[in-house]
């Protein structure tokens, strides 16, 4: 009888796994950048993108979260570099519909509990505790993720997270994975620590964002992403109407000129 039924549950699983259907053809509402990726960010794996301060890590995630809700998709950002409250209250001042999504339940934005942080701790006091925080805290997301249905999770950023050696960093960004859903984690530079950044070889795929001049552009380029092609770097700039690729830009410059 068992046998029975791990065959249906397999057979189940492999049909709805194809990649078609766990492909998201528009991840961030960013025409240039959408095209870019050409269907490759997929349900059920962890991507990152990574860049200096500034380079527009935050806003790039919740341009993700915000075109999930204009697809009726759910989605959550665990914020750890900031207060919840003040990373509300910024993006709240965008203008891509962040506040309309997130009073319609669309969109939630959480921090890391006191537990979090005590398991963090003893985890990095001593490695035979590690097991146990990842466990919990990876079990916390997937619950968090099963309840409310999401399709769209960011960890923004990944860095207080990982404690550990390269072989504990692998193992805890691969169990971030959902299922169901898209998982975005962002990072800053590594330093000359080694073992930060290492995540990078783990994720299925990795955006860049690099400043890249005094005028405010900045540039972003797909380092890893397997089934796109190199096309240059699409560079943009930030304002309150989010990131925005530089050309499409100066075109409705002129369009306004023209009109
Ligand atoms: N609400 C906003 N209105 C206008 N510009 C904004 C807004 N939010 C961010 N920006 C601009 O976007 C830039 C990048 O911000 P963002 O917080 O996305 O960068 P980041 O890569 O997440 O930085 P950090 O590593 O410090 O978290 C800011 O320096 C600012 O110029
Ligand atoms: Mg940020």
């Amino acid at each position: 009888m068992p046998n029975q039924i791990e065959s249906k549950i397999c057979q189940s699983d492999q049909q709805g796994s194809t990649a078609s259907a766990n492909a998201i053809s528009k991840p961030f509402g960013i025409k240039a950048l959408d095209e870019a990726l050409n269907k490759t960010i997929k349900r059920g794996n962890v991507y990152e993108v990574f860049g200096s301060t500034g380079t527009g890590k935050t806003t790039l995630a919740t341009q993700f979260l915000v075109e999930g809700a204009k697809e009726g998709n759910k989605g959550f950002i665990i914020v750890t570099d900031s207060s919840v409250e003040q990373y509300v209250r910024n993006a709240e001042r965008l203008s891509f519909g962040f506040r309309k999504y997130r009073d319609e339940g669309l969109i939630e934005a959480i921090g890391l509990s006191d537990r979090f942080w005590s398991l963090k701790w003893s985890a990095t006091e001593d490695p035979k505790n590690f097991g146990r925080y990842m466990e919990d805290t990876t079990e916390a997301i997937k619950k968090l993720a099963s309840e409310s249905n999401a399709k769209r999770i960011v960890i923004d950023t990944i860095t207080p997270m990982l404690t550990g050696d390269r072989f504990d960093i692998s193992r805890f960004v691969n169990s971030l994975a959902v299922k169901e859903a898209v998982v975005i984690i962002t990072s800053g530079i590594s330093n000359n620590d080694n073992s930060l950044g290492y995540e990078r070889n783990v994720v299925s795929g990795v955006i860049e964002l690099k400043g890249t001049s005094t005028d405010g552009t900045k540039e972003a380029r797909i380092v890893k992403m397997p089934g796109t092609h190199y096309e240059g770097p699409i560079e943009y700039t930030i304002s309150s109407e989010g990131i925005t690729p530089v050309s499409s830009e100066k075109v409705h410059s002129m369009l306004r000129i023209i009109r």
